[in-house]
């Protein structure tokens, strides 16, 4: 089998190049010597050296610039957007006429392919795109750390985590394994043409991130298990946008009937080396909680 030609030198658009995965994937992707370009709304990336340009989900007139001379593309949803797909299949299909051939998308686990949002970007992917990998990654560790993230910013203001998960599992990833994994779907000779459901080496629920956050930090951490609709209500609180918070809340529910509580193999399958524990993740994230 012959290799496929490379056009545009191979350039790879990172969106959300300054988010919890796309930071990591434009680093290694640098490291590597692929030539990156990293869309971010404000236009650039601390420290100036990669190649950067304005991109903003809502705003079409900064799409074209973003897609000249690239041929592969990193797509992460605008955020706290209940349904992307309206703003996403327009910008695939102009991207397929620009010459991109490989597309990785970030999805979730808790989201199959051809249900609304995600979903139907996934499967435009997979019907559209002449390569495409859809990576389906369970909760994020980072959930906890970021202080702009509700999980985060609750840790830090209250101690507490109020979630509609009861006592369900969560198969919890560090975003940099998902990122890694990104990187190979974007850069391995052989498109990998599936999706990938990602996790961490764990099943665990919130009662026991708390525990595990209580010893690491050493200041109480509790989870306050509510119904759906009081989840969606403390999420609103905090300012999220009330459809999205029924999203959020509801994905929750599903996390309380069982639906996320299983453990994969694809980060060490896909990149060779093993995910990363919360315990582990917890005690390199420590001074972010102090
Ligand atoms: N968090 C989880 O537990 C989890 C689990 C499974 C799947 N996911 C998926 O992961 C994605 C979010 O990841 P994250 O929580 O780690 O967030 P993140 O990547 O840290 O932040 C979101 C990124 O999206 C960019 N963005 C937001 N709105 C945009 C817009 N209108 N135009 C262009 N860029 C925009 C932001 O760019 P700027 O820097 O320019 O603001 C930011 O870099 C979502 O698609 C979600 O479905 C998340």
């Amino acid at each position: 089998m012959t290799a496929p030609q490379r056009q545009n030198g191979g350039r790879v658009l990172v969106i959300g190049a300054a988010g919890n995965t796309g930071r990591y994937i434009v680093s290694r992707l640098t490291e590597l010597g692929v030539p990156v370009r990293a869309a971010t709304r404000q236009g650039g990336l601390p420290g100036g050296s990669v190649e950067a340009v304005r991109f903003d989900w809502a705003d079409a007139t900064s799409h074209d610039a973003a897609l000249a001379g690239v041929e592969r593309m990193y797509l992460i949803a605008p955020r706290e957007v209940e349904d992307p797909s309206a703003l996403m299949l327009p910008f695939i299909e102009r991207a397929l006429a620009r010459g991109v051939r490989r597309a990785v998308l970030l999805s979730a686990s808790a989201i199959p392919e051809g249900t609304p949002g995600h979903g139907t970007v996934h499967q435009a992917l997979r019907e559209r795109m002449p390569e495409w990998t859809v990576l389906q990654p369970s909760w994020f560790m980072q959930n906890f750390a970021d202080p702009k993230h509700h999980f985060g910013a609750a840790i830090r203001r209250d101690g507490l985590m109020v979630t509609a998960t009861g006592q369900g599992r969560v198969g919890f990833v560090d975003a940099h394994d998902i990122a890694e994994v990104a990187v190979r779907a974007l850069t391995d000779e052989r498109a990998h043409d599936t999706a990938h459901v990602i996790t961490g080496p764990q099943a665990l629920g919130y009662d026991d991130i708390a525990a595990i956050l209580t010893r690491v930090t050493g200041r109480p951490v509790r989870h306050q298990a509510v119904s759906t609709d009081e989840a969606q209500r403390f999420m609103e609180a905090g300012g999220m946008p009330a459809p999205y918070a029924r999203f959020l809340a509801q994905l929750e529910e599903t996390i309380r009937n069982g639906a996320e509580d299983r453990v994969t193999q694809t980060v060490s399958r896909v990149t060779g080396r093993e995910p990363r524990s919360f315990e582990d993740f917890a005690r390199a994230h420590a001074a972010s909680w102090r």
